[in-house]
């Protein structure tokens, strides 16, 4: 039905030259017309309010004309559905009381996720009414616009949920997991289940293509990596099909150098997000060529922009000819890059020749 539009048919196995672009953090504070919204609501009220969280998803859209659109929200949004506390602090990110026993996981009450959730998912219908309409969408086409939805991996999402918020070396996480892994275990097998089917939720409502962030896999040792990271997105993606048969989910396990392997293998994903610390020529010829791959390009070659960017940008491009490849960034656009050089990449992906 929608395979007209490039990011569904790579996740469908297509090969795509040039490729479909968009770009982590697309809907940020580098946007002028971003960070004049945000003095109007705070954080959590614009993921929460429709009206908001919709201007928010489009107005990359409009100016770049991307291939997707992501829904504006966090990966936060579902620790905060289950009743844990949530704000964001200018300079120090998101803050939430942290989880260190069983009395803390207690408290959590997941039973009102269902009704916490809906304005989220009243933005992805609208979102996905407005980009299946015969309309444009500033620079995109009509109907060219794919719409992804997202949450957090459980073990990311555990990390803030244990630690309180952000951390340098995640002590407590580590310290959950040797000293009751019991506990950091329940944490997880919940995570399974609410983040499954807050995700099939999302496709009901109209997402039409699933991402999992995980963004701090990277950390754990291969035997943890299995059990925190490998077997939950197995779980996740089993269930997620179970009710919507072969969708297409895209993974990121972000800094897991060659843990990427098993990731790739086990998980089922059609497409693997990779960070910029993944050496394509190394990793290449070892995975699997039906799965496709997102990501690589450094943030800090966008924010410069210029010649470096253009050449790591189309190296990027010809190392993955050969296999489907969704362009973006290793990681979000950072806050102080100049919109003039995100047009720039842009033009350049766009205009890539044989
Ligand atoms: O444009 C998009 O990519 C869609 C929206 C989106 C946001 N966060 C909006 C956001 C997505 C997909 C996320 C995912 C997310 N959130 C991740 C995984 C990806 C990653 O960055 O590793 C993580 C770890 C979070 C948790 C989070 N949210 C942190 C640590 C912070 C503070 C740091 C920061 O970048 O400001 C946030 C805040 C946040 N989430 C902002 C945005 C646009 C900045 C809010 C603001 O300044 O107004």
């Amino acid at each position: 039905m929608q395979v007209s539009k490039k990011i569904l048919q790579v996740l469908n196995g297509q090969k795509i030259w040039p490729p479909p672009i968009w770009l982590m953090r697309q809907a940020g504070r580098f946007l002028p017309e971003f960070r004049e919204l945000r003095q109007q609501a705070d954080f959590l009220t614009r993921c929460l309010t429709p009206d908001l969280a919709v201007e928010i998803t489009l107005q990359p859209i409009r100016r770049f004309g991307f291939d997707a659109a992501i829904l504006f929200s966090d990966i936060l949004i579902l620790p905060w559905a289950m009743g844990q506390n949530l704000e964001f602090i200018e300079g120090k990110g998101p803050v939430l009381p942290p989880i260190r026993n069983e009395e803390g996981l207690k408290q959590l009450t997941p039973e009102n996720i269902q009704q916490k959730i809906e304005p989220v998912l009243t933005s992805v219908r609208i979102l996905n009414k407005l980009i299946n309409s015969e309309q444009s969408i500033g620079l995109a086409k009509a109907k060219s616009v794919s719409l992804i939805g997202f949450a957090g991996s459980p073990f990311t999402v555990a990390c803030y949920m244990v630690e309180g918020g952000s951390s340098r070396d995640f002590s407590n996480v580590f310290k959950m997991i040797y000293q009751n892994p019991a506990l950091f275990q329940k944490i997880i097998d919940l995570l399974v289940t609410t983040t499954a089917d807050y995700l099939c939720q999302q496709i009901e409502a109209g997402a039409e293509v699933i991402m999992l962030f995980d963004s701090w896999a990277g950390i754990l040792s291969p035997n943890l990596f299995r059990q925190f990271v490998l077997l939950p997105t197995q779980e996740i993606v089993r269930r997620i099909r179970e009710q919507f048969h072969d969708f297409p989910i895209i993974g990121f396990p972000r800094l897991a150098g060659t843990k990427i392997f098993s990731y790739a293998k086990e998980t089922n994903l059609n497409v693997i997000g990779l960070d910029q610390t993944e050496d394509i020529s190394v990793i290449d010829s070892s995975i699997d060529n039906n799965i496709g791959f997102q990501g690589n390009l450094d943030p800090f070659y966008l924010l410069n922009g210029g010649n470096y960017m253009a050449q790591n940008a189309a190296s990027i491009c010809q190392k993955l000819r050969h296999r489907p490849h969704i362009f973006n960034l290793g990681h979000g656009v950072l806050p102080t890059t100049p919109v003039e050089h995100v047009y720039e990449l842009v033009e350049h992906v766009r205009n890539l020749k044989d």
